[in-house]
């Protein structure tokens, strides 16, 4: 027999790039938001080990910030190694077991992945809707409670596909007068919005790094409440997810500092930073900060003749969904915002889909200047957008 040949390297998919160079867009989309300049300094920073005593200490000050923003004293206060999704799948798979009955509340994109990732965990979903572009009334929520007896009930606090903010107010009593947890996601909410996990009672929240806190995606804020970790411990079985196990991951978050994952430490660095810069603020003042510059966006917008697709007494200051108005290409009109001045405004999801843009204000980006930047090619170039505008405008 012949010695074998020794394999060579294949140059098949080698590419020869140049280095890396990036536009700067203005992110004025569902997410993600523009980072603030000094975390993404801290981004950069040379890594530390993830057991030093130093990056040990930078945990605890980060969950005791996250406890902060979120307003709650939990314990199991943990930013996700992965996006928001994580931090959801998260909620869902440590506390559901097979046969717990979900109630998921639907009103837009997000209500519907809630649904398919509780099924995955082989709970019994049961589902109420609502129009994308509503919220839940406390009287729907309890008949649905009283119908369905759930075990969790889950609800998007701040419908990113819709611009709806769901009135939270009574809904965590009834939870406890029906002995069900209450899960939220606060994606769209965290850091931006009015925000009180432990005095709306609720049990289960998420959020991501991308929005409201300044941060690029990669971490997902998570944090379980006493009575959800109960149900946690009182588990049958192991959690089905290891990635994703609270038991497992409190102990390198916890006391003990036992390895679990490798932590992503640059974007813990970031996250501290995006935190700090928050706290420093203070929540009270980024929440007016978001509420006052959502609310000259929507004046702004009507008074250009524009119409917004949610009423404003549920509108969400950090995520305006505007009609797309009859007759105008609402995608060429996003693109050639991104192309010709590097703004990237979001267009609809799923029922909304070619019906609004959707117009981002969160976080670092939520100042006077981008609502009035935005507002000016509002006024200046949608025209030329308009079916009644000459083709060679349109084009120009
Ligand atoms: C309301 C809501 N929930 C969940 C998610 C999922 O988060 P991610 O895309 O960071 O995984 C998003 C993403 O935008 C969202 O807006």
């Amino acid at each position: 027999m012949s010695a074998p040949v020794p394999p060579t390297v294949s140059t098949t998919h080698r590419l020869g790039l140049d280095p890396i160079a990036t536009p700067d867009r203005l992110l004025l989309g569902p997410g993600p938001s523009n980072a603030h300049p000094t975390v993404l300094q801290a981004l950069a920073r040379t890594p530390i080990g993830h057991l030093d005593p130093l990056y040990v200490e930078l945990m605890g000050e980060v969950q005791e910030l996250l406890r902060y923003t979120w307003q709650t004293d939990n314990r199991l206060t943990i930013p996700m190694s992965g996006t928001g999704s994580a931090a959801m799948e998260a909620t869902l798979a440590n506390t559901i077991e097979p046969g717990d009955k979900v109630l998921v509340a639907v009103k837009g994109y997000f209500g519907h992945r809630l649904v398919d990732m509780a099924g995955r965990y082989r709970a019994e979903v049961v589902t109420i809707e609502r129009p994308w572009g509503e919220a839940f009334s406390l009287q729907e929520i309890e008949e649905a409670l009283i119908t369905h007896r759930p075990t969790i009930l889950a609800i998007v606090h701040a419908e990113t596909s819709t611009g709806v903010l769901q009135p939270m107010e009574g809904i965590g009593e009834l939870c406890r007068l029906h002995d069900c947890l209450l899960l939220l996601d606060t994606v769209t909410s965290l850091g931006a919005v009015p925000l009180f996990l432990d005095d709306w009672k609720v049990d289960l929240a998420y959020s991501c790094s991308q929005k409201g806190l300044s941060c690029p995606p990669g971490l997902g804020p998570f944090t379980m409440g006493p009575r959800a970790e109960a149900k946690m411990m009182a588990r049958q079985d192991k959690v089905p997810n290891w990635y994703l196990d609270v038991t497992l991951l409190n102990q390198y978050w916890g006391s003990d500092r036992v390895y679990h994952h490798t932590a992503p430490v640059n974007m813990n660095f970031g996250m501290r930073e995006a935190l700090r810069l928050l706290a420093e603020e203070g929540l009270e003042n980024a929440w007016a900060r978001h509420r006052r510059n959502a609310e000259a966006l929507w004046s702004g917008l009507e008074s250009l003749g524009l119409e917004l697709h949610v009423p404003e007494e549920l509108r969400l200051p950090t995520l305006t969904t505007v009609r797309i108005p009859e007759g105008v290409d609402g995608k060429a009109f996003s693109l050639h915002l991104l192309d010709r001045h590097g703004i990237e405004v979001g267009g609809g999801l799923g029922a909304l889909a070619g019906k609004v843009w959707r117009i981002g204000l969160m976080g670092y980006n939520s100042t006077p200047e981008n609502v009035e930047r935005l507002l000016n090619l509002f006024a200046t170039e949608l025209p030329a957008f308009r079916p009644s505008a000459p083709v060679a405008a349109a084009v120009g």
